[in-house]
């Protein structure tokens, strides 16, 4: 049980939202997402947004928001029922298979739909779900982040800090110096093993300007104060109304935590950290994982 938190109103609650900014084009994965959503690409069976949602399912959140644009509505079909394909697999008999298509959204889950009319950056497209959160802290999840936690998923590591300490935090990891021009960076001064006091964020700086190589990897947790910040965030790298500009702010006026989360992470954004993801949750598949594990030694040892 979490301890519920004060919203600048003074009303308590906890995290129960998380929104998913999937409103990108995926262009590094043309032609796969020519007509497909990146967020709708398999990792062995399930597409990375039905990770991202499951992750935030462990965390106790149950209200998913999805910004969305219009070539996306394959996600809104993913998350809703499938009258046709249920009873197709109820008339062969098909149980196990009619239990994993029902279970894609657990019951007490719902799901939003708010659309980011133009591509205008990760801060913006953050906004757009303003009108479904309101006065409460939230939770931001990049599907094409994937993180395989280690005793508990990432974000119900996350929530249990923010109960803790109630305040702003940022999933981090190092990342390689050359790498630094990829993430958002911080300065951070650490508490303990995992936690830092954020002092300064910046958007993707050159290594030479990072001011250290921890970076943000796609895992939040906001008090609503960022969307008065976000509404007055201008234009900032790559022409992009950009999150962790807002943020720069928010930590000039609240505490704002980095948080080393347990577990591996995987940037599916890239193909080389898709394939890597792949391979390693097929290794782990209770049905495939013998058999791939034995494809690999015959072939590649
Ligand atoms: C976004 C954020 C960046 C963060 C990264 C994590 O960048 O703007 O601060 O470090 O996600 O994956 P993007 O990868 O969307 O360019």
């Amino acid at each position: 049980m979490s301890i519920p938190q004060f919203t600048t109103q003074g009303v308590y609650v906890n995290v129960s939202k998380a929104v998913f900014p999937v409103a990108g084009m995926g262009t590094r994965f043309l032609p796969a997402t020519k007509a497909n959503p990146k967020e709708m690409l398999p990792i062995v069976d399930k597409p990375l947004i039905q990770y991202a949602v499951e992750e935030a399912i462990a965390a106790g959140i149950t209200e998913m928001i999805f910004v969305t644009s219009s070539a996306k509505r394959a996600i809104e079909d993913h998350f809703d029922k499938n009258y046709e394909l249920e009873a197709e697999l109820e008339k062969k008999g098909k149980s196990e298979l009619l239990e994993l298509v029902r279970s894609v959204l657990p019951a007490g889950v719902s799901c939003a739909y708010v659309r980011q009319p133009e591509a205008l950056g990760l801060g913006h497209a953050v906004l757009c779900a303003k009108p479904l959160i309101k006065d409460e802290p939230f939770a931001v999840i990049l599907a094409d982040d994937l993180i395989d936690g280690y005793g508990g998923s990432a974000m119900a590591q996350m929530v249990e800090m923010y109960t803790a300490h109630q305040c702003s935090l940022l999933g981090v990891e190092e990342v390689a110096a050359e790498d630094t021009d990829k993430y958002g960076i911080v300065k951070a001064v650490p508490m303990d093993e995992r936690l830092s006091r954020v002092e300064r964020i910046v958007e993707k700086p050159k290594p030479a300007e990072a001011p250290s190589t921890l970076a943000v990897v796609g895992r939040y947790i906001l008090t609503p104060r960022i969307f008065e910040l976000l509404e007055t965030t201008g234009r900032g790298a790559g022409g992009e109304i950009q999150l962790t500009d807002a943020i720069a702010a928010l930590l000039r006026e609240e505490p704002v935590l980095g948080y080393r989360f347990s577990g591996r992470r995987y940037d599916c954004g890239s193909k080389l950290g898709y394939l890597e993801a792949t391979v390693e949750f097929a290794l782990k598949h209770p049905e495939l994982s013998d058999e791939f594990r034995s494809y690999l030694k015959r072939n590649f040892c």
